[in-house]
């Protein structure tokens, strides 16, 4: 039997992916950035044994059993085959026994599944990233882990990192590329203000789906504002100005919240708490006459919030008061910093 356990970190888009141009090959119609997160805050752990007993290959979640027929499962697990048995016909380390064999799979997640925290993006990293170091398999890994959650791609990289769409047909061109180690902007903080925990009602593979085919909103958004934006953006990110940062992270956060209203019939994310997150931010702002604090939000009402170290304890605080904690007693803050992925 060999045995492998990986982490991966979840990672927050800050420029969003919405919108597939070929759903097999999961290739977007724009490209995308975001921010890994710390490995050991929100994350992923996968645990792969491959051994001559088992039968079949096997998934569970969460410690659940889940079907491992599913394509985008299925994807991956083929991908990372096909790299390892071209690595042992061109005669690399000996790996042929393991190839042999079935595999069984345990990942867990740190954090409530499809709640809008980009589960899927730790999740299927995890997964290829684990694949690849039971088989022996090296390189690069990002248009393996596109396949199996378009955003897990950027999650195979810690940091600043960039999923360029790429323009040809068989998506070799589509990939995840680091733009800036986690170490290059040590001052900037997440939090994440959790709203709702609950599964959310439209997931975001069918939503962008329903978004493609409906909403003109989204054209323009992809081909006359995300080229521009992504400029500004990794400039922003180059030069650590905040500002501009903060400006163009909830620019886009709340662009992509208006392509989902003007999808048919309309997608809702946001709830009114998310609502109230984001008039506290700009009331925040407008106090002190700058961005001192972003918010964005996935495909779910819980924020993310990135801000700069020296202001993390006094918002928290300005949160705290607008927001007292939930009967149960749960936080509704949870801080993490920046860091590297698998
Ligand atoms: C709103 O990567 O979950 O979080 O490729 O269908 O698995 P699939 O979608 P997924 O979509 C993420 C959408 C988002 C924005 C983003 O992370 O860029």
């Amino acid at each position: 039997m060999k045995k492998v356990t990986c982490t991966a970190p979840v990672n927050i888009a800050v420029v969003k992916y919405w919108g597939k141009r070929n759903e097999d090959l999961i290739l977007p119609i724009n490209s995308s950035l975001s921010v890994t997160l710390h490995q050991d805050q929100l994350k992923t752990t996968t645990s792969i044994a491959a051994s001559r007993d088992f039968t079949e290959d096997r998934i569970w979640l969460n410690g659940k059993e889940d079907d491992i027929n599913h394509p985008r499962l299925q994807s991956c697990l083929r991908e990372i085959r096909r790299l390892a048995r071209k690595r042992r016909s061109s005669g690399s380390e000996d790996v042929s026994g393991i190839l042999n064999y079935k595999v069984h799979i345990c990942s867990i997640n740190n954090f409530p599944t499809a709640a809008g925290l980009a589960s899927s993006a730790a999740g299927y990293a995890c997964l290829v990233y684990s694949l690849a170091k039971l088989y022996g398999v090296e390189g690069e890994l990002s248009e393996i882990a596109r396949q199996g959650s378009g955003s897990a791609c950027r999650s195979m990289y810690g940091g600043f990192v960039q999923w360029l769409m790429g323009e040809r047909e068989d998506g070799k061109d589509s990939l995840a590329q680091q733009v800036e180690a986690e170490t290059h902007w040590p001052e900037l903080r997440i939090l994440i203000l959790v709203a709702s925990a609950e599964k959310k009602h439209v997931g975001s593979t069918a939503g962008m789906q329903t978004s493609v085919e409906t909403s003109p909103l989204l054209k323009l958004r992809a081909e006359s504002v995300v080229p521009g934006r992504m400029a500004e953006m990794i400039e922003s990110i180059k030069k650590k100005d905040f500002e501009s940062f903060g400006q163009l992270t909830m620019k886009d956060s709340n662009q992509f919240h208006a392509t989902c209203l003007d999808t048919f019939p309309p997608i809702f994310y946001l709830n009114q708490v998310s609502q109230r997150i984001i008039s506290l931010v700009h009331r925040y702002n407008a106090h002190y006459g700058q961005t001192k604090v972003a918010y964005s939000f996935d495909a779910g009402p819980n924020a993310v919030i990135f801000t700069l170290e020296p202001t993390v304890n006094e918002f928290v605080e300005v949160v705290k008061r607008s927001f007292p904690p939930a009967s149960n007693g749960d936080p509704f803050i949870k801080g993490l910093p920046v860091s590297p992925a698998p």
